[in-house]
């Protein structure tokens, strides 16, 4: 598979074919993603809560995120990557913002950052995008300012608040996001979202009119146990935890009875050099 570039996103769009993305957060995850077909892998800071086991994003810092991104980055050769600017990496000034990114990009080696927050970002996106590094817009719900918004909510549900995200997504537009992220807001207000910009929104929990769709991997293919709290939007395609537990237990109990290893998993010796061994 050819390597996946701003330039193919840009003509998936104009041909309307959805983009798909997906998060990753090591080797592993990412090297199937990437075989699987993905066009865009995020390394989300959802690293914290379904990798790191945190409560939320908020302590995930750039050493994190960086030292992930690198990982993603080895497994995944054909999509295009991304990375979250962590909370606390891009607030205090654009400067500060253009730091991160740069240090995403040449310590972590991915070829764009996304941004979570609005239309007061307009001078920080301009300043990351005009030091050559593709910025992806976050929308909607933005899980790193959860305390502010009074936990993991649905946006948009009324006319002033979805204006809103029109206007922060209309800001950011101008200032240079090449393609947003749309959490967690009514269909209706997503699609009008998507068909007002000039560049491909990718929805999560946000319907079925975005230019393309994305879920964390580990939400997706069910890497959780069964009964753990997921938000509405998650779809599971898969049981990794159910495969990986009945795998577990059954490694369990053949050592214990001692069938693991049989011989088959056990390197031979001759049975001159056994004899000599012996004596
Ligand atoms: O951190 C993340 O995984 C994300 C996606 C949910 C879009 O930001
Ligand atoms: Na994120």
């Amino acid at each position: 598979r050819k390597k996946v570039t701003m330039q193919t996103l840009k003509s998936l769009y104009r041909k309307g074919e959805p983009i798909t993305m997906l998060t990753a957060h090591d080797f592993p995850s990412a090297h199937v993603a990437d075989v699987a077909g993905m066009d865009v892998v995020l390394v989300g800071d959802s690293l914290g809560m379904v990798a790191l086991g945190l409560d939320n994003t908020t302590e995930v810092n750039m050493d994190d995120m960086i030292l992930h991104c690198r990982s993603v980055v080895r497994g995944a050769k054909s999509a295009f990557i991304v990375g979250d600017l962590p909370m606390g990496s891009y607030e205090i000034s654009p400067e500060q913002a253009v730091e991160s990114s740069l240090r995403l990009v040449k310590e972590g080696r991915v070829q764009g950052v996304k941004i979570e927050g609005g239309e007061e970002l307009g001078p920080t996106i301009k300043k990351i995008t005009q030091a050559g590094i593709p910025v992806v817009g976050h929308v909607g719900l933005t899980p790193q300012r959860q305390n502010a918004l009074g936990g993991f909510r649905v946006q948009g549900k009324t006319c002033p608040s979805a204006m809103q995200l029109l206007k922060d997504a209309l800001v950011m537009q101008e200032a240079g996001v090449f393609m947003f992220v749309l959490e967690a807001m009514p269909p209706e207000v997503a699609t009008l979202i998507t068909k007002r910009l000039k560049v491909p929104t990718i929805g999560i929990g946000a319907g079925n009119g975005c230019s393309g769709q994305v879920l964390v991997q580990i939400d997706m293919t069910g890497n959780f146990q069964p009964g753990r709290f997921v938000p509405k939007f998650v779809k599971r395609y898969a049981d990794v935890w159910g495969e990986a537990a009945r795998g577990i237990a059954q490694y369990r109990d053949e050592v214990k009875s001692r069938a693991f290893p049989s011989q088959e998993y056990t390197y031979p010796i001759t049975k001159e050099e056994l004899e000599k061994f012996e004596k």
